[in-house]
């Protein structure tokens, strides 16, 4: 301590008083960022689409789509700059519906699952314990990208930071009233909810949301007391199994569900490795990142024993690094890239997800790239597109594997 500075200890704040201080502080400009891309209501909301995003969306010309009839189009009008009339998500929805519809015989505009033909629900989870490897990025991306390419998709947020719930539109620092979360469904006891009731939709029609908050952190210690008690007769069903057994209530509603993981590997996540049927691991290509992911297989490895042990099953169709952050300029991560796929082959998706910064800047807006529209202030047009790009290569390289899950060719 400096002698030559007079310190009056009863005006100095305790750090909680200064924590409480900062919390204030940040609170404020949380909200002055949020207030971007929520309304006045505090609702986040969905922009409108140009025609030749849509067409974009839809796989089809600009022209085609200016083509069909306004009647189809379930909005109120609204144009854009340039006088050209603006589509919500919805609209995108009933055009696909009405495409599908009159083209039958072509390509496949409606690709809902079908359970009769024995197509099951895809469950696919975003894992590592590595923070910040791109798992909810991943997840939130993923989910979007298979909505506007067609299928009903439910997104889980299992992390109690609520990340994915946040960028989705449920930001746990501002809702007035607790709100369901996935430990309602998966809890033990009487309190249990059913699943369909902890499911919400979102400003993003067609995705469905189950959020998460800090509430989640009960299940980690329920889950061992719970496990420490069980008799091979109970009939409340083992940790491991309670989140399959929550999806079972709503599996006719939905095509692929996408789990955002915490990181670290405690009972949520291994409920949701025992619920899913298709891991997503998510890899930023630097050595010390790839060290925390061997631990991380090793303890998968070797927690999933003593699971399997106790009746869970769980077998998944596909299992997948995904290469996260990737700056292909930079020789070492190219060098990581290379050791994994001549480590892993095959197991490593082909298609990288790119660092850029227009990822980084919607992330601070709160927002996904599919939400975002070009902001020239922020990113170059090449940029974002560049970005758009590597998201719907990574994105259909997971559709190709949901589809062959399926049978599909
Ligand atoms: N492709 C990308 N380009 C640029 N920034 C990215 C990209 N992917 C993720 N980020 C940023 O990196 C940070 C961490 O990403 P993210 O939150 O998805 O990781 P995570 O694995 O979910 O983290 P945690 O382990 O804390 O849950 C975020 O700020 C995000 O915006
Ligand atoms: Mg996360």
């Amino acid at each position: 301590m400096n002698p030559h500075v007079q310190h009056d200890e009863t005006l100095r704040p305790t750090s909680g008083q200064t924590a409480g201080h900062h919390a204030k502080l940040l609170g404020a400009k949380l909200r002055e960022i949020a207030s971007v891309v929520y309304s006045p209501s505090e609702v986040k909301t969905l922009r409108r689409f140009t025609s030749g995003e849509v067409a974009r969306i839809l796989g089809v010309t600009d022209g085609r789509i200016r083509q069909l009839s306004p009647e189809l189009l379930v909005s109120k009008h609204e144009v854009g700059p340039g006088g050209r009339r603006l589509y919500t998500l919805a609209d995108v929805h009933a055009l696909r519906a009405h495409l599908g519809e009159i083209d039958r015989v072509g390509r496949q505009y409606l690709p809902h699952r079908d359970a009769e033909r024995g197509e099951h629900l895809q469950v696919v989870a975003c894992v590592n314990f590595k923070g910040g490897s791109g798992k909810t990025t991943t997840a939130a991306h993923l989910a979007q990208s298979l909505v506007l390419r067609g299928y009903r998709v439910l997104a889980i947020d299992l992390d109690p930071q609520a990340s994915l719930s946040t960028l989705f539109g449920v930001r746990p620092d501002n809702e007035l009233a607790p709100y369901p979360t996935i430990y309602d469904a998966i809890r033990y006891g009487a309190e249990r909810r059913p699943m369909r009731e902890v499911i919400r939709q979102t400003y993003f029609t067609g995705l469905d949301l189950v959020a998460a908050d800090l509430e989640l952190e009960v299940f980690e210690f329920e889950a061992p007391m719970a496990a420490a008690r069980r008799k091979a007769t109970d009939l409340e069903p083992p940790f491991f199994a309670r989140i399959a057994l929550a999806l079972e209530e709503v599996e006719a509603d939905y095509d692929v569900v996408v789990v955002d993981c915490p990181p670290r590997l405690g009972y949520l996540t291994i409920a949701a490795l025992c619920a899913s049927t298709a891991l997503l691991i998510t890899i930023h290509p630097q050595m010390i990142d790839v060290g925390s992911m061997r631990q991380f297989l090793t303890m998968m490895d070797e927690i999933m024993e003593p699971v399997r042990e106790q009746g869970a099953a769980p077998t998944h169709d596909w299992f997948r690094y995904l290469v996260t952050r990737f700056e292909p300029q930079d020789t070492p991560q190219t060098e990581v890239v290379a050791m994994l796929r001549g480590l892993f082959g095959d197991h490593v998706l082909s298609k990288a997800m790119l660092q850029s910064a227009a990822v980084s800047n919607s992330g601070l807006r709160g927002q996904t790239i599919y939400e975002t529209p070009l902001r020239r202030d922020e990113v170059t047009g090449s940029t974002y597109r560049r970005a758009l790009d590597a998201l719907d290569n990574v994105n259909g390289e997971i559709e190709d594997l949901i589809r062959k899950a399926w049978g599909r060719s």
